[in-house]
């Protein structure tokens, strides 16, 4: 199996990662010091009713030194900046690195600053919290990881998808990165921004908030389209629609707790890339620039 680092072993790195491990990977994760005791000490905890409650050992490194396979960067976008300096693009070499964050921008941003890698466009879906250092909470019946390979990056990727799979986890490979990415990113700027704004679940945001929810998915969905994907918006409308009514953003979850939202890293996103297409975004837009005004991001 690879061998595989983890900058960030949060919600959804430090699950990752816990599986990975107990299915035979090396695994080395990639955090600030005070997260690097606990791991030493205790390895990652994981509480999940799909996975079971287990407890595995991992290495831990406060900055990469040794070569890996596969970086699995799962840092929080606000996070990004600071933490990519524990992996250095000397070390990172030809490594397959995997960006998890919800947005799309980052790819641009971390293809420059690791030349020699190969980085690969990816979405996850799960609801997973980090409810203390190394402690996981995963809490949905699913996990679900989509890779975008090119032409070159066929075998890599679809060999870290095979780890993937043998460590229990649901895995799509596709050759078409723009809907991988916006796709999610379509689905997932109307959630968070719906249910944060509203403090209100999935299911209520979209019985109050209905006529919201129709022209931002369909704004999002024309830029999503400009940028070349395949997002239909009534698709994107029925799936929100076949949610769990009860279903929170993690943007919402992080506004409660007075933590910096990823706002920019999706919202902003979309209006930029709308921007640079011409494409009027005024729901979206409103909903921006009414948490940037209410919340720290
Ligand atoms: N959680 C989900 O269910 C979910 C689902 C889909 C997508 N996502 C996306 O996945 C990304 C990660 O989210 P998350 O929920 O997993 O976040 P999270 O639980 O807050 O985990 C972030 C991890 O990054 C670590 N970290 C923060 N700053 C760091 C730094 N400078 N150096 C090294 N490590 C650092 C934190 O360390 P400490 O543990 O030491 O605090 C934490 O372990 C986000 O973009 C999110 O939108 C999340």
């Amino acid at each position: 199996m690879d061998n595989v680092a983890v900058l960030g072993p949060g919600g959804v790195g430090g699950l990752l990662g816990a599986l990975l491990a107990r299915s035979g990977a090396m695994v080395t994760c990639v955090a600030g010091p005070s997260t690097v005791a606990v791991l030493d000490e205790q390895g990652i905890r994981v509480e999940s009713g799909e996975f079971g409650d287990f407890t595995v050992p991992v290495r831990a490194v406060e900055r990469l030194a040794d070569p890996v396979d596969v970086v699995l960067v799962a840092v929080k976008a606000t996070q990004l900046d600071e933490a990519l300096d524990r992996l250095p693009a000397d070390v990172v070499g030809s490594a397959l690195v995997v960006p998890l964050l919800n947005g799309v921008e980052h790819v641009d941003l971390l293809r420059p600053r690791y030349p020699d890698a190969t980085v690969v466009p990816a979405t996850v879906r799960v609801e997973s919290t980090r409810i203390a250092p190394g402690v996981v909470h995963h809490g949905s019946p699913f996990l679900a990881v989509e890779l975008a390979e090119d032409g070159g990056t066929s075998a890599a990727v679809r060999r870290f998808g095979a780890d993937l799979e043998k460590a229990g986890v649901a895995v799509k490979v596709s050759d078409d990165a723009a809907t991988v990415m916006w796709s999610k990113l379509t689905f997932l700027t109307a959630l968070a921004l719906l249910t944060t704004s509203a403090q209100q679940t999935a299911g209520e945001v979209r019985e109050h908030r209905r006529d919201d929810l129709v022209a931002m998915v369909g704004e999002i969905a024309a830029v999503a389209q400009a940028q070349g994907a395949t997002v239909e918006a009534d698709d994107v409308v029925a799936f929100f629609d076949g949610i769990p009514a009860g279903m929170r953003s993690s943007m919402q979850r992080d506004a409660e707790a007075d933590n910096r939202l990823e706002l920019d890293a999706i919202g902003g996103a979309v209006v930029r890339a709308a921007g640079r297409h011409g494409i009027p975004v005024p729901v979206t837009d409103h909903y921006v620039d009414e948490l940037r005004n209410r919340y720290r991001s």
